[in-house]
């Protein structure tokens, strides 16, 4: 099976490499093709898949080769007959992530990659990509399975669903991580729970982990000093929690706390943003200069990114959990969703599809969080207990918010992107809303419409 990765330059390549490395059942993918606009960056991250390959085939005994790489700057070629595409692209790059964060800080608001009108920004732009790539597959490979990874990733598998229909979905891996956690902090094995988690992506809710058919999720709300053993208890804090009755996904943060996150944001010397764009030019420069080390200095590199995610919105002296920063997941999920494709082996997992009629009170064609059943027809939402009336508000809300931004990148109109970022409930002003659109030069964006 051949897998195509759009983005094949970006950092986290890599993890899903290795996670191709380590899975041996049949039938599996044995080459990948790495597209991106940025040939140097493709061929660092060649340099590091080469060198883990070698590591791997040195420590393995009776190890199956290792998947052939192939990369290329001509996205037609990318994705000509292939079986599965990770999309994962950053349109703007990380420049374009700090001009997101710092447009909204310098008004007040939320300044932050996919949450906001950070988030909105950037679903501008890269929606029209998205299509693109959207269009192309059709063409060229009509029967390929899309994960899409591209944030805002809600917003943009549903740009893609329009042309794709079930054949694109969405991941993230925050649902999964949180659910992980949980089942940790009570001492049990995470791949013996499921969770009950609703919600869009990035803004959803995990309200009930079954073990052995009983929700075990109330001992752990009910317990202050486990929920302070994992992220979400200590960021909301136990009390929050337990007043919501369930554990937010760790994005909510810039919702319950606006003003604390907003505070702490402004009171760093950098943005996240900031610091990547340093961290990452260093380190493609790094392996330009030293490619024989490309490996070793990837693994520092992405210790380092790991250990400070969300820094900004943690107290300082507070470290991540070693077993989140080795965790990872992103990859975990999407090899999950392949396998249960290709081997069809049906599995429960939560990725971002179309709601149907799962969230009643959401539009059919929303795309929503939930957990779906995997097999070798693709993913199928399963049906769930409606979400309590401030989660169907939220969530209401702020669809209707990346709706209005999809139907602005797609129809350019500056109007209607005016509009989208006045109604985000993180945007507390129709004025701000329209110095936002000054300030990140939709009308430019839009070709000056
Ligand atoms: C999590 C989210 C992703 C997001 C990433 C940002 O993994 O689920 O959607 O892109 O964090 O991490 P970064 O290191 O880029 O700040
Ligand atoms: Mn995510």
């Amino acid at each position: 099976m051949r897998l195509t990765i759009l983005g094949g330059g970006g950092f986290r390549v890599p993890l899903v490499y290795g996670a191709l490395l380590r899975d041996h059942d049949e039938p599996r993918v044995d080459e990948v093709v790495l597209y991106d606009v940025d040939a140097g960056r493709l061929s660092a991250v060649e340099r590091v898949l080469e060198q883990m390959a070698r590591q791997a085939t040195r420590q393995a005994t009776g190890a199956h080769d290792a998947p052939l790489v192939v990369a290329t700057t001509d996205l037609e070629e990318a994705l000509g007959g292939t079986d599965f595409v990770f999309s994962a692209i950053r349109v703007g790059g990380l420049e374009g992530r700090t001009r997101d964060e710092h447009v909204a800080l310098d008004l007040g608001v939320l300044g932050q990659e996919t949450t906001g009108p950070g988030g909105l920004a950037y679903g501008l732009r890269t929606v029209p990509e998205a299509m693109r790539i959207a269009d192309t597959v059709v063409r060229v490979a009509p029967r390929a399975w899309v994960i899409n990874f591209t944030n805002p990733a809600g917003m943009v598998t549903e740009a893609m669903q329009a042309v794709l229909g079930d054949r694109v979905v969405g991941i993230c891996d925050s649902p999964i991580a949180l659910a992980r956690r949980a089942a940790t902090a009570l001492g049990l094995d995470p791949a013996r729970t499921r969770a009950d988690y609703v919600g869009l992506n990035h803004l959803g809710w995990l309200r009930g982990l079954v073990h052995d058919g009983e929700d075990v999720l109330p001992r752990l709300l009910a317990d202050p000093s486990a929920l302070r053993g994992i992220e979400e208890g200590r960021l909301f804090g136990p009390d929050w929690v337990q007043a919501l009755g369930a554990l937010p996904n760790e994005y909510l943060y810039y919702y319950y706390y606006a003003r604390d996150a907003l505070a702490s944001i402004r009171a760093e010397p950098a943005t996240r943003g900031d610091y990547l764009l340093q961290q990452q030019r260093a380190f493609y420069d790094a392996v330009a200069a030293r490619p024989a080390r490309a490996y070793e200095e990837w693994q520092r590199v992405r210790a380092e990114r790991d250990a400070t995610y969300m820094a900004e919105v943690r107290s300082e002296d507070e470290a991540r959990d070693e077993a989140d920063v080795a965790g990872g997941g992103y990859e975990g999920v999407a090899l999950a969703f392949m396998a249960a494709v290709m081997r069809g082996t049906a599995t429960t997992m939560i990725l971002n599809v179309r709601n149907g009629t799962t969230v009643a009170g959401l539009p059919r064609d929303a795309v929503v969080e939930v957990p779906c059943l995997v097999d070798a027809a693709g993913a199928r939402a399963l049906s769930t207990t409606p979400p309590d009336p401030h989660q169907l508000g939220l969530m209401s809300q702020v669809k209707a918010v990346e709706q209005l931004t999809i139907a602005a990148a797609r129809s350019r109109d500056v109007g209607l992107a005016t509009t989208a970022f006045a109604l985000h409930p993180l945007v507390d002003s129709v004025s701000v809303a329209r110095e936002l659109v000054r300030g990140y030069r939709i009308a430019d964006l839009f070709g000056g419409a």
